[in-house]
């Protein structure tokens, strides 16, 4: 989703003449675009913050010859913090949340403009921007013709999540879940396919759940299967518990659509689960992949897993083990759980232990790993 909304908001300045630089020295304005999902992804981005406190900072002598670059801060650590990023981070210009992107090439103007500017205490230039009060995106955004990929697009279908798994920030960044219309979705892959991409991927962070008018993710499909020029695509995020058995009826009979499935199971613990809101046992999850398997014998399924959710214990992640050698995945993103603030899960007891957390993420890598590599020999 964050290489998608990179992709747009390069789209939204290049429509304003602004041009990418490949080097970092070159750059006038530099724009973070972030993601709140896990603590690490933000450490990454205070961090990298932090090489431009130095550069920016207004006791150093001014010198002509160096830049100053303008500092964004965009994406879901913008709607996080909002403000309270200027006080840690006082070289960022502007901060922006995911529904306020349109705004951004308005913002630098501002930015940029020294009429826009006030003279603080300390005697500089200095204009703070915040957007992040935006709870829908508009269309055109996505019209600008940018494609980093000369064969590939993604295409955001919704926007937002209204799951509320308890160790899940994204509803509280990204909004609740958002259908775009299939009109304009079509009309955006259409555009895409005249300039020559032939492979989409459908893009949400629970694509099961689009719905819009009487069009469900189904319909969605059989909509885009015909436009022509197009010739592979697929989507993410599937969510275990909005899956029907038509979705996989239509996989199977859309020649144009990539036999491929993501399917988050997250645990394999029906006591985790549960805490986890996910909606489905493991049971049930099983049950599932038993069917796209007989719908479609040779589909490839992938999978997130967290290991180390609050309450977590042995026999919990047992389980994971086991479920994870019942389906064998063609591959899987695995993470350690982190905790989010706002979140349920952040207020659950019993927080398990770095260092087990640590020692689970390996046994489920190696294992995942082992299959894999067991899997490729099969073949
Ligand atoms: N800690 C660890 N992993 C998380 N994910 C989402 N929130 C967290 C969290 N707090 C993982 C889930 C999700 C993927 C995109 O990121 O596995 O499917
Ligand atoms: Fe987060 Fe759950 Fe929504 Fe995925 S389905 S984005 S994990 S709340």
């Amino acid at each position: 989703m964050n290489v998608r909304d990179s992709e747009v908001i390069t789209g939204l300045l290049m429509r304003q003449d602004y041009q990418a630089v490949t080097e970092e020295v070159e750059a006038d304005i530099i724009i973070y675009n972030t993601c709140s999902v896990r603590q690490h992804a933000e450490d990454k981005v205070w961090s990298e913050l932090g090489r431009f406190r130095e550069r920016k900072s207004p006791s150093r002598t001014p010198n002509p010859e160096s830049r100053k670059p303008i500092i964004g801060l965009v994406g879901c650590m913008a709607q996080n913090y909002k403000d309270e990023i200027f006080k840690r981070a006082p070289q960022v210009d502007f901060v922006v949340g995911p529904s306020d992107i349109h705004k951004i090439p308005g913002i630098i103007e501002k930015v940029t403009k020294p009429q826009g500017h006030r003279v603080t205490s300390r005697g500089l230039f200095e204009s703070k921007i915040w957007e992040t009060d935006g709870n829908i995106r508009l269309d055109d955004i996505y019209h600008t013709g940018f494609y980093k990929d000369k064969n590939h697009a993604y295409t955001v279908i919704s926007e937002g999540c209204s799951n509320f798994c308890s160790y899940c920030v994204v509803p509280y960044v990204r909004g609740e879940l958002k259908n775009r219309n299939y009109k304009d979705i079509i009309k955006e892959i259409e555009g895409a396919v005249d300039k020559g991409i032939t492979n989409i991927t459908l893009l949400g962070q629970n694509v099961c759940a689009y719905q819009y008018g009487d069009v469900n993710l189904v319909k969605l499909l059989k909509l885009v299967n015909p436009v022509k020029g197009l010739k592979e695509f697929s989507f993410v995020t599937s969510h275990p518990k909005d899956t029907v058995v038509d979705l996989f009826r239509a996989m199977r009979d859309l020649e144009k659509i990539k036999k491929y499935l993501h399917l988050p199971v997250q645990s394999g613990s029906n006591r985790i689960l549960k805490d986890m809101n996910r909606g489905y046992t493991r049971e049930e999850y099983l049950k599932i992949i038993d069917k796209v398997r007989s719908l479609i014998p040779r589909i490839s399924i992938t999978t997130d897993i967290i290991v180390g959710f609050p309450g977590e214990r042995e026999e919990d992640f047992v389980d994971t083990l086991s479920l994870m050698e019942e389906v064998r995945f063609a591959s899987a993103y695995m993470f350690k759980y982190s905790s989010r603030p706002g979140t349920l899960a952040e207020r659950m007891l019993d927080q398990i232990p770095e260092e087990i957390k640590l020692k689970r993420l390996h046994k489920v890598i190696d294992l995942q790993r082992k299959m894999a590599t067991a899997g490729a020999a099969k073949r």
